[in-house]
């Protein structure tokens, strides 16, 4: 039995078979719409969700699955006080498979120990989001099919936003990837990750503090929410939630290939004036990242069409 906890739970092969079936579903939708008939999806979500949940139920259904869950721990009897471990194997009891959401980094570990059926992290607390991932390079593949190469941006909360995490993890991977990294020095982007990813080996990054000293060298930039919900301080979030606002004249010295991305839910950080720039390319993120889940249930689910 396989489980996603991390995006390098895949090989860079897996992640290319995934690839290609999500392009196969896109092109072909009604030769997997009884794929997954029989088999019955968990959502578990102990953190509020819009993209991440609905999407894994409506791949599901897609794939002709059914789907049960709950969308916050408040209706569920962790409010009585019940371990994750206990629900976690009840839960096992009625699905084929569970996706689950917890903001306890390594939750999903946990949970994988004990659940009988495969688990898919559908986001850690600051840690990661292997799936949000899997939607962002299906995105980046759709439009240079290639990952090699690439100079990416990623501004924003760097130090708590697991998506960020799980996506250098990813594209450190590819060759002739560089990263620049935008962020105040409150919000750096963990330096464990930069020793075990990049430094140990040799991937170039730089750490700016302006969107105007990276803007022109990239071919990638992944905007993020400052997050509210892990921030221990509300007047330090209050201070730091605008620091980045990506504006059309911010865009001036951007390349013309640019790839405008943002996992959303997004605050204030991309002005809604961009949204028409035919770079901006975060709702072509939501609507690949139904279709990439439904690959990733395919394959955890060992089905074939
Ligand atoms: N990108 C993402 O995880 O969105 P949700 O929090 O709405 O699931």
């Amino acid at each position: 039995m396989k489980n996603l906890m991390n995006i390098t739970d895949l090989s860079k092969e897996e992640i290319q078979e995934l690839l290609v079936t999500a392009e196969d579903i896109i092109a072909n939708p009604q030769k997997y719409k009884h794929a997954c008939s029989g088999k019955l999806l968990a959502t578990l979500f102990f953190e509020p969700s819009t993209r991440t949940r609905l999407s894994f139920e409506a791949a599901m259904l897609r794939l002709g699955g059914e789907v049960l869950g709950f969308s916050e721990a408040a209706s569920s009897s962790t409010a009585k006080g019940e371990s994750l471990s206990d629900t976690i194997q009840t839960v096992g009891c009625y699905a084929d498979i569970i996706a689950m959401r917890h903001p306890k980094e390594g939750a999903p570990v946990v949970a994988a120990r004990r659940a009988g059926v495969p688990i898919i992290n559908a986001g850690d607390g600051g840690h990661n989001h292997p799936t949000q991932t899997l939607t962002d390079l299906l995105t980046i593949w759709k439009c240079r099919h290639t990952f090699e190469g690439l100079t990416i941006g990623l501004c924003g909360d760097l130090k708590f936003g697991r998506t960020v995490h799980s996506l250098v993890a990813a594209m450190a991977r590819y060759s002739g990837v560089k990263f620049v990294f935008i962020a105040p020095a409150e919000l750096k982007f963990p330096r464990y990750i930069i020793e075990d990813e990049l430094e140990s080996r040799g991937i170039p990054y730089e750490e700016v503090s302006t969107m105007e000293e990276a803007m022109p060298k990239l071919d990638i930039l992944y905007m993020t929410r400052v997050q509210k919900e892990r921030f221990f301080n509300e007047a330090d979030y209050i201070r730091l939630k605008d620091t980045y606002i990506l504006t059309p004249d911010k865009l001036k010295s951007a390349k013309q290939d640019l790839i405008i991305m943002h996992p959303l839910p997004r605050v204030n950080e991309i002005s809604v004036a961009v949204d028409d720039d035919p770079r901006a390319l975060y709702f072509d993120q939501v609507k690949n990242g139904m279709f990439v889940r439904m690959a990733l249930i395919m394959k955890l689910l060992e089905v074939k069409v």
